[in-house]
């Protein structure tokens, strides 16, 4: 992935792909009518597996031109990439740079209007991934929302979907070096549901195969 990014296109194709996923996930919640997490005076930002330094300049300045007040933490599990992201000066007085396991965080509930993961549920196994969803609702403000996208196939797929399915998964694996655990449509939003969320999903059309790719907004509801 990082060797992939040092090419200027990629750089470009990858900030590009990453503001696109962002406006949508903001669409999702204007759709909604749901109030817009980055409008209070401060908000409270968490990203979850930054991957690398790229990903949260990207995410830090597209938050930044909605509301330069916001607070962002980027998290990680791993401490290579938020090393990345230090090395890159992105650690600011309003930008926090943090090792934090999705499954168990130390912040307190109710702490974040806005929390941003993407291509991370999939590769979590199904007990991590129910407890990451659970402490996603914990440390989210009542209407805060949390904003990921993923491949996910649904339970009644033909064979060729599945296939089809099956070689996406591998060519996730090559780009970011772990193969995603098989993850259904159907997992997802009971993992998201049974946790307390309100969803709105938008499918994908332009990634291929794109009907397994869902952009997912859940909004922690008011009480
Ligand atoms: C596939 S990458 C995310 C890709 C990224 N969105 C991008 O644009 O390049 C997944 C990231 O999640 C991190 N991660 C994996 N398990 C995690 C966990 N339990 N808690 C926090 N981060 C985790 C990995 O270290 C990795 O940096």
């Amino acid at each position: 992935m990082e060797m992939l990014l040092k090419n200027p296109y990629r750089r470009l194709e990858h900030i590009s792909g990453l503001r696109e996923f962002y406006t949508i996930a903001s669409d999702l919640i204007n759709e909604q009518r749901w109030p817009e997490p980055l409008a209070t005076p401060t908000p409270q930002v968490l990203q979850i597996g930054t991957a690398g330094y790229l990903t949260s300049e990207t995410f830090v300045t597209f938050v930044h031109e909605k509301n330069r007040q916001a607070r962002v933490y980027i998290s990680d599990l791993s401490e290579k990439p938020l090393a990345d992201c230090r090395t890159h000066g992105l650690e600011q007085s309003n930008v926090m740079i943090m090792q934090a396991d999705t499954t168990h965080f130390q912040f307190p509930p109710n702490f974040f209007d806005l929390i941003e993961t993407d291509a991370l549920l999939q590769f979590l196994p199904p007990a991590e991934k129910q407890q990451a969803i659970k402490e996603w609702f914990r440390v989210l403000k009542p209407g805060g929302v949390a904003t990921t996208r993923d491949w996910f196939i649904p339970n009644r797929s033909t064979p060729g979907e599945l296939e089809a399915y099956e070689k996406r998964r591998h060519i996730v694996k090559e780009q970011f070096g772990v193969l995603p655990e098989k993850t259904t449509t159907e997992e997802i939003f009971h993992l998201l549901k049974t946790a307390g969320f309100s969803l709105t999903v938008k499918q994908d059309s332009s990634l291929e195969p794109g009907k397994f790719f869902l952009h997912i907004a859940a909004r922690k509801p008011e009480k």
